[in-house]
């Protein structure tokens, strides 16, 4: 099977967490002790995809860069692309149509945080899957602010419905979506949404209704957060915290990650951990050298 590549989905406006983000990218912004985008990063990263286009705005793509780099710090060929405006997640498709050249991907939003027992797992399998797609359901109290799955009696996923007022379960579609190389070609026959968006839903909705598309449960002894908003920002920042400082382990380190997937050796997690020195993250990274 061609290698699936990756993309992070670090556009949009934002609007919700302004004042904040008047200036700065959502995606930039902290989560405890890292870059909001380090997190989805590292999703792609643990799923042993290598080649990853970062899609952000215009304005925002050198912060970006300056964040990131090229991705040779951990092993990984880092691509900057640019959405022109946010008409979309579905969008994301067309944009990275010549990067991906054909070959199956893995979109993250840049603003999706995943923490699970068994993530590895749960992405292996995603990934073996040739043809379709894959995308992830996860119980949430607000389904209705989500692109949320309506199951039928068997369990089977048979509609995903965008905002629903009445939603017909509490199951969302998180941000993370496993899809073939059709992805770009199927995003060209999708049409603008009242809201002017080229809507994500469509685009899985077109691969459900030929019996391509699993919906896999993320049950509950995972954590996904969204960070779109002030409270959830807070939320998945203490969360962080909560986790690493009783555990003594990091979550949502791409500096690990490339460590342990071979990607990078000891002397490039050294000089990694030198350059962060002075914190806790950097004797951390260091740490794992011992
Ligand atoms: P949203 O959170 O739906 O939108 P937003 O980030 O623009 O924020 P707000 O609602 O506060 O204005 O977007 C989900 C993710 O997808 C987020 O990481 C931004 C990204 N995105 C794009 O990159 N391009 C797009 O066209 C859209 C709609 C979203």
């Amino acid at each position: 099977m061609t290698q699936r590549k990756g993309i992070i989905l670090a556009g949009g406006s934002g609007t919700r967490l302004y004042p904040i983000t008047v200036s700065v990218s959502k995606q930039l912004l902290p989560v405890y002790d890292k870059p909001m985008i380090y997190y989805p990063l590292s999703v792609l990263m643990l799923a042993g995809i290598n080649e990853i286009a970062v899609i952000t705005t215009p304005q925002d793509q050198d912060q970006f860069m300056r964040a990131l780099g090229d991705g040779s710090q951990w092993g990984v060929s880092l691509t900057y692309i640019v959405q022109p405006s946010p008409d979309g997640l579905a969008q994301a498709y067309l944009l990275a149509e010549d990067f991906l050249a054909g070959a199956p991907s893995a979109m993250v939003l840049g603003d999706n945080i995943f923490f699970g027992h068994g993530l590895p797992e749960l992405l292996a399998e995603a990934d073996a899957q040739e043809t379709g797609g894959t995308v992830f359901g996860y119980r949430v109290a607000d389904p209705e602010r989500y692109g949320v799955v309506d199951f039928d009696a068997e369990g089977n996923a048979r509609q995903i419905i965008e905002k629903p007022e009445v939603p017909p379960s509490n199951y969302a579609v998180t941000g993370l979506y496993f899809l073939d190389g059709d992805a770009p070609d199927r995003a060209r026959k999708v049409t603008p949404s009242d809201r002017g968006e080229l809507e994500i839903t469509t685009l899985l909705e077109g691969y459900l209704h030929e019996g391509m598309l699993k919906v896999k449960q993320m049950g509950r002894g995972y954590a996904w957060f969204d960070t779109g908003t002030h409270a959830s920002l807070l939320d998945a920042g203490n969360f962080v915290r909560t986790l690493q400082s009783r555990q003594g382990l990091q979550t949502g380190s791409p500096d690990e990650i490339a460590f342990d997937q071979g990607w990078i050796d000891r002397a490039g997690l050294e000089e990694r951990g030198k350059l962060f020195a002075k914190n806790d993250y950097g004797a951390y990274l260091l740490s794992l050298l011992k």
